[in-house]
């Protein structure tokens, strides 16, 4: 199996794999009440297949399972010894329930919980989860560039920003912003061009370009219904839309020794030029395996336009 590509993340010293695996599932469960000797086996195992498949890059946030997942990676890095030191963890903060907070004590608060959760004296990646309407970009800077300079963080990203919000932050920043997290996929093209309906793409693509931002692709493959392997859903125009990429993607897969529609939807973002990172969920080793395969598969430039151009349901204008 060839070593999985890696490319450099902002000012990271360690590259990062050119395929991560988000951690939102890896408890098992939204309830950390929940958690057990279970679910602790099965996150471990899914760590362990995600380094030997060749992963270093491990995406979190604070809320996922409701803590749960940041605490059993504690339990993952525990069962894998000098592990820590070869991968890059990423975390979020500024999602509560019913609302978003950039207030730089709730900020600090929840980055001390992050680091005690999973063990860490630093994460190498602190990622804003959701812009908060309601926050000053000059306050959230300011608190940010203090974690940055006491270096409890490495690096500095967002998610879910739009180019203007992304602006408006980096106006303030003294620190650089690495890394914006969206949604990115062939269910989700509005970061990459226009829609079906002519509606302009949302731009955040050609700001990574300009500016040297690492796109992190969240659900890159549609939370699971790009992966060919889900009965579709019953709503006929969302059926319709994963019908065409499905058989999109089965007329093209001989050309990449048949690759599954899993692999065929990662290498879909993987192609963009941005460098874009998509954020692969599993918890199955084998899945794991599957998915990182991608990476050894370069898409021409027709076949990544008929994908496309299955997924609008019209040729490109
Ligand atoms: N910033 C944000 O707002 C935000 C929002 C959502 C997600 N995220 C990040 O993005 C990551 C991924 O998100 P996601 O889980 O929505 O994305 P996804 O990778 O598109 O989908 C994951 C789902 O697909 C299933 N799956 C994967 N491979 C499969 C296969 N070969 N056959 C059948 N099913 C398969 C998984 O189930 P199995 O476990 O059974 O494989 C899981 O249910 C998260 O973990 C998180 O880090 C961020």
């Amino acid at each position: 199996m060839p070593l999985l590509p890696t490319q450099i993340l902002g000012n990271l010293p360690l590259p990062v794999t050119r395929i991560a695996l988000g951690c939102m599932g890896l408890a098992g469960t939204w309830n950390p009440a929940e958690v057990g000797d279970e679910h602790r086996r099965k996150a471990i195992t899914a760590y362990e297949a995600a380094l030997e498949a060749g992963i270093n890059f491990f995406d979190h946030a604070d809320i996922y399972g409701g803590t749960a997942c940041e605490s059993i990676f504690k339990d993952c890095l525990e069962a894998v010894p000098g592990s820590r030191e070869k991968i890059v963890i990423a975390t979020k903060a500024g999602i509560r329930s019913g609302f978003y907070e950039h207030n730089p004590d709730y900020l600090r608060r929840s980055l001390e919980g992050s680091l005690k959760r999973m063990g860490l004296d630093f994460v190498d990646l602190y990622q804003l989860h959701r812009p908060d309407p309601l926050s000053h970009p000059s306050e959230t800077a300011a608190v940010l560039d203090e974690m940055y300079t006491q270096g409890k963080i490495r690096a500095i990203g967002v998610s879910n920003y739009h180019p203007q919000q992304m602006l408006a932050l980096r106006q303030f920043l003294k620190a650089p912003i690495v890394s914006n997290q969206i949604a990115i996929s062939l269910l989700h093209l509005d970061p990459i061009y226009e829609g079906a309906e002519g509606q302009g793409g949302d731009g955040s693509l050609d700001q990574c370009l300009a500016f040297g931002i690492t796109p992190l692709a969240y659900s890159p493959i549609g939370g699971g219904w790009l992966s060919g392997k889900r009965d579709l859903p019953e709503e006929p125009v969302f059926r319709g839309r994963i019908e065409r990429i499905l058989g999109a993607m089965k007329e093209i897969a001989p050309q990449y020794n048949d690759a599954t529609p899993t692999q065929l939807a990662l290498a879909w973002v993987l192609r963009h030029p941005a460098g874009i990172i998509p954020l692969y969920g599993s918890n199955n080793p084998a899945h794991i395996q599957e998915a990182t395969a991608a990476a050894q598969i370069n898409l021409s430039r027709e076949d990544w336009y008929k994908l496309w151009t299955a997924s609008r349901g019209s040729r490109v204008p």
